[in-house]
């Protein structure tokens, strides 16, 4: 890109109206008005001419996408926090640097588990539908009861932000906060949080209450969530997944919900999005949401500034502040 020229910048989707009137002001940037998610050959002809591409989780930015980028490609700005959908190692190969959106989304999407961990024991959205289906036929002392989540156990699977945060939050309601992790926090951020270490997934699996997935989806955790781990979690247990739908062997869980080994689930991800496992469409033990963790006025704007702000720090000819760093996958 020449010096001073704006980046010409591509973005897949249709982003909140604030965020395209300042980019249009910065960049020289073709936009998605009709919001449509492109098709592998548009991507491929997109990456071709721009200097700065801003694709979301929707796209499916592969090692194909990567070859077709044409000399002036230098900068993947993903609006979104999770790279997943991104090879990484194909950009890298590139030399292209990868950016993200993070901190911004951390307390939506925690507050979005949260929810789930009531709306789930709580038969949030069965008692929902009744109502508005006109079967509701008054208070019982016996009618649609739930389980308390105060003193219960949550499993944390993935202490980053939005794990923390979601800790911080469980042990507002009263709740034992467990965590697996790659690494373990140091001793005062888990006294703070209350929360304790568990180096042995499996182990921490047979001991909870509720178990909330909040890692990111890598190699390593594909399916980290498969038929033989479901079958560790009791009769009794909740499965929370607002992180990615990959990390759950989804029909492996339709199977043991359907089956009682599990208690319900509340979803927000899925595994081929917007595709759900029809099996799971009938329970009335599951929620599920349509990827709604980060759906805010507030959060959507914030991530468009860290979108402009990677582009504008990169087109200074400094290194981007959202890298992504090598070795995430
Ligand atoms: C993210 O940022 O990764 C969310 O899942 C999409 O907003």
């Amino acid at each position: 890109m020449a010096q001073g020229k704006a980046p010409r910048t591509v973005v897949t989707r249709k982003l909140p109206d604030i965020v395209e009137t300042r980019m249009a002001e910065l960049f020289d940037v073709r936009f998605n008005a009709s919001d449509v998610p492109m098709t592998k050959n548009e991507l491929c002809a997109a990456v071709a001419e721009c200097d700065v591409f801003v694709p979301t989780v929707t796209d499916d930015v592969d090692a194909d996408v990567i070859a077709a980028a044409g000399p002036d490609l230098k900068l993947i700005a993903n609006f979104g926090v999770g790279v997943d959908h991104i090879d990484l190692a194909a950009a890298r190969a590139r030399n292209i640097p990868v950016t993200n959106t993070p901190g911004v989304l951390t307390e939506d999407t925690a507050d979005m588990v949260m929810a789930l961990i009531i709306a789930v024991p709580r038969r949030l959205a069965e008692g929902e539908k009744q109502v508005r289906a006109g079967s509701w036929k008054g208070w019982a002392p016996t009618g649609m009861l739930g389980h308390r989540v105060n003193g219960k156990r949550l499993g944390i699977i993935g202490m980053g932000r939005i794990g923390r945060a979601v800790a911080q939050r469980a042990r507002g309601f009263g709740i034992e906060v467990h965590y697996h992790n790659r690494h373990r926090l140091p001793d005062p951020v888990e006294e703070e949080l209350g929360a304790t270490f568990r180096d042995d997934l499996d182990t921490m699996l047979t001991d909870i209450d509720i178990l909330s997935i909040n890692c990111p989806y890598t190699r390593a955790t594909h399916h980290l969530l498969d038929e033989r781990r479901l079958s560790l979690l009791g009769s009794e247990v909740y499965v929370i997944n607002a992180a990615r739908g990959e990390i759950i062997d989804e029909q492996a869980l339709a199977n043991a919900l359907n089956a009682g080994k599990i208690a319900g689930a509340g979803l927000d991800v899925y595994e081929d999005e917007p595709r759900i496992c029809a099996d799971l469409l009938d329970l009335d033990n599951v929620v599920l949401l349509p990827h709604l963790g980060s759906a805010t006025f507030e959060g959507r704007e914030a991530m468009g500034d860290r979108v402009i702000t990677n582009i504008r720090v990169w087109a200074d000819g400094h290194r981007p502040p959202d890298q992504v760093l090598e070795g995430w996958a």
